[in-house]
């Protein structure tokens, strides 16, 4: 197998863990002899081993150590977090050569990996498939580049543009296929994050029901309520109330409790608030194609679009009789 292959390998075995890895990067590792291999490994879950410890570990010790090469789709950790670094492992195989993909996107230690493994005497290539293990780790390569968690706004619309009715008279806007087609979308990210009203209003969970493991969302809530009744479905899970209006002082505090993603799940108030401050890389409307009319509030004011706001639309398809479509930052 060329390089190339090998390092797909990698990362195929890695996105096997993306929720549960979550919000650490997914990362795979495989130890080759002669473009054969020989031992492979992945980091499946937050807390535990990383993808190289795993991969060593099943490597067979008896194996001639100056035939083999440790490929990882990520470079390796150079520092004490929740496990021992990783470089250390790498140096006590006797491994003499490592093929990494992408460098550490945090520039505070981009580079530190590989210099110390260097400094060992282990021959080291880096950025095969770059791009593409960089793409299957987009949350956690946006908030370290961009010291914020990567946003997602999520909004249900009626096919008048309303978000809800003004009396509370409807539940659902959209069909039960595409209430279930969110749940893998809170799957995806660290963490929700609504406002004051729509949980005093709709009482809502807004966990991941889904029915393959994940690390559920973190549950944050953006209000300057202190007395919240516990009782509410929201709270069946520890919650973090932020009482602040600066948006961006919120997500850049974010940065410390290990969110590198966060899907906005809010009423017109809130969801009009992100997308003026340009605190969004992705929308997604599930639009039905019921009107809600007078009696309805509408998400945007009159002649605000999401292209006002500065997305281009991706892509869109029906689940069952509503339109999903997903929006991106220009
Ligand atoms: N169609 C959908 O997809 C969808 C989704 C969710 C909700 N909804 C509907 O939206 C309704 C509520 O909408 P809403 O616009 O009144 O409320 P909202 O956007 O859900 O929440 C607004 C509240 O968020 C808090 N907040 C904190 N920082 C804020 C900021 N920078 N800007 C604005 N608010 C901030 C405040 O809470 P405090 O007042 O507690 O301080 C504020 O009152 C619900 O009743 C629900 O039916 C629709």
């Amino acid at each position: 197998m060329t390089q190339i292959e090998l390092m797909q390998v990698a990362l195929d075995l890695s996105k096997d863990f993306k929720f549960t890895a979550k919000p650490n990067p997914v990362v795979g590792a495989l130890v080759v002899r002669n473009g054969e291999i020989v031992a492979q490994g992945a980091h499946e879950s937050w807390g535990k081993n990383h993808a190289e410890i795993n991969c060593l570990n099943n490597l067979d010790k008896s194996l001639p150590k100056d035939e083999l090469t440790l490929y990882v789709t990520l470079e390796p950790c150079n520092h004490f977090g929740k496990t021992p670094p990783c470089t250390d492992a790498i140096i006590q195989s006797g491994i003499k050569k490592v093929v990494i993909g992408a460098l550490d996107p945090n520039p505070k230690v981009s580079g530190q990996g590989i210099q110390k493994l260097i400094d060992a005497n282990i021959d080291v290539e880096h950025g095969v498939l770059a791009s593409e293990v960089a793409d299957a780790n987009k949350f956690f390569f946006f908030r370290h580049i961009n010291k914020r968690p990567f946003i997602t706004i999520k909004i249900a619309s009626s096919s008048d543009g309303m978000s809800h009715a003004k009396d509370g008279s409807i539940k659902w806007i959209t069909s039960a296929a595409a209430r279930e087609d969110v749940q893998h979308l809170r799957a995806e990210h660290d963490a929700i994050i609504t406002g004051g009203n729509t949980v005093r209003n709709d009482n809502p969970q807004m966990n991941a029901r889904v029915d393959y493991p994940i690390n559920q969302p973190k549950k944050i809530l953006l209000s300057s309520e202190s007395n919240w009744d516990k009782d509410l479905k929201f709270f069946d899970a520890p919650v973090s109330i932020i009482d602040s209006r600066n948006l961006q002082d919120v997500l850049h505090s974010l940065i410390d409790e290990d969110i590198c993603s966060a899907l906005v799940e809010a009423g017109p108030s809130l969801v009009n608030a992100f997308l003026e401050d340009g605190l969004c890389e992705e929308l997604v409307v599930y639009q039905s194609p019921n009107p809600i009319g007078t009696k309805g509030i509408s998400w945007f004011d009159d002649g605000n679009t999401i292209e006002k706001f500065g997305f281009k639309h991706t892509s869109s398809y029906t689940i069952d009789r509503d339109k999903k479509t997903t929006f991106v930052r220009c």
